[in-house]
């Protein structure tokens, strides 16, 4: 069957590898790529599927309502897929408007696009909503996150995706507008924004750079590779029950220390240094400001209605990981150039 589908947020880490993989596994649906191209996204991400006949991109702004219900009406787009969000944690702490207006207002207007165009028919359409374990909050205990574990979101990054959930849910209800959702953990593999704490590390031990530990390194994060969590996407769109929600993780939880020393240790490896020379580069800074302590998903719903399941160890992950920004270093080096020197120096000093 022939479908349109809208996937927003293509070109950044997550986005690309769904796009890879729909454009790549259903010759017969249509892909239509839509992204602002923030500093986060990076058309180098798909370089391989941007020649596909049914791969197309859209460089729109999702905060600019007019030009979305203009696409909506021009491309009868079936289905959506929401990606696109601004997605650091970090940066949600220094500009938190910037992820209202995107994370909040930006999935409304994507809502309003979908209602508007779907309106007198729903059948076959379907709003696709991407989220984070993150909206929970953070698990002081042993306990694990459930698709009905209340919301209690901690940072403004978090605030501003639970408030995007709670809009779809509000559309399903309220509009009947076809939605479904998933909230997932840490994602890693190749292509993420080297903001973000593997990626990061990866480059600075090359570079012997300081590898900066918030407080003592003991916050815990269940890390699932990219491509699992696009394969349980396919599984959600394709499968999933309209109206429900799907938790999508690794059963792989790794305090951050833990983690950093694995990372350590491969690299050591890998660039041939004498083993612990990575890890002397570790230096402990100041605490992320609202730091969530632990995440922690429980995926049996997926698993059991879904058939899906993370299909890598985390040793095999963190290779093919790490070989892939070695074998990369061009990538790396131009989302390294420009804004991000000035990015790195407010957040980490001129270290
Ligand atoms: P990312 O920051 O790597 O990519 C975000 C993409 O969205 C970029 O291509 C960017 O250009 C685009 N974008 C940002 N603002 C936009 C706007 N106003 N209009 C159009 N496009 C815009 O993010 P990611 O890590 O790939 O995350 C993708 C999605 O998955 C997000 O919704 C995020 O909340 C969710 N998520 C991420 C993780 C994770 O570990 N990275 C885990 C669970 C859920
Ligand atoms: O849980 C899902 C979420 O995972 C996603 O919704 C977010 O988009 C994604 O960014 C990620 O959020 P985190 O805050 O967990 O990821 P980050 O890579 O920023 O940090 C991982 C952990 O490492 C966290 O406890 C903070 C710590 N950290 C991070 C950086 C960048 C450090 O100790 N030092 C650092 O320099």
């Amino acid at each position: 069957m022939s479908k349109k589908i809208l996937i927003t947020g293509g070109a950044g880490f997550i986005g690309s590898h769904v796009v890879r993989l729909f454009v790549n596994k259903y010759p017969e649906y249509e892909i239509y790529n839509l992204d602002k191209l923030t500093y986060a996204g990076n058309l180098k991400n798909i370089t391989d599927i941007e020649k596909a006949p049914n791969y197309h991109f859209i460089r729109t702004d999702i905060v600019d309502a007019t030009a979305l219900h203009t696409l909506f009406s021009i491309h009868q787009f079936d289905s959506v897929i929401h990606l696109a969000a601004e997605s650091h944690v970090d940066r949600s702490i220094t500009n938190p408007l910037e992820f209202v207006m995107t994370n909040v207002v930006g999935t409304v207007n994507l809502l309003n696009a979908a209602k508007e165009c779907w309106k007198g028919n729903m059948d076959g359409k379907l709003f696709y909503h991407v989220s984070t374990d993150e909206v929970y909050g953070s698990l002081h205990d042993g306990s694990y996150f459930l698709e009905n574990t209340p919301y209690d979101p901690q940072s403004p990054y978090s605030a501003s995706k639970a408030s995007s959930d709670h809009f779809v849910r509000a559309y399903y209800n309220t509009y009947k507008l076809p939605v479904v959702l998933s909230n997932c953990s840490n994602n890693y593999g190749p292509n993420q924004f080297p903001e973000k704490l593997i990626p990061l590390f990866i480059n600075n031990i090359r570079n012997y750079k300081p590898l900066p530990v918030y407080g003592k390194g003991d916050n815990v994060r269940d890390w699932l590779y990219v491509t699992d969590h696009a394969l349980a996407i396919d599984d959600v769109f394709h499968k999933g029950k309209t109206g429900e929600t799907y938790n999508i993780g690794g059963f792989n939880e790794w305090t951050n220390l833990e983690l950093i020393k694995v990372v350590c240790k491969a690299m050591d490896k890998k660039l041939g240094r004498p083993e612990g020379e990575s890890e002397n580069l570790i230096v402990y800074v100041t605490d992320r400001a609202g730091h969530d302590l632990r995440y922690a998903i429980d995926a049996n719903k997926i698993m059991k209605e879904l058939g899906w399941e993370p299909s890598l160890q985390f040793e095999e992950g963190i290779e093919r990981t790490i070989e892939w920004y070695m074998n990369n270093q061009q990538w790396m080096d131009e989302v390294t150039s420009g804004d991000y020197a000035g990015y790195y120096a407010e957040m980490y000093g001129n270290k």
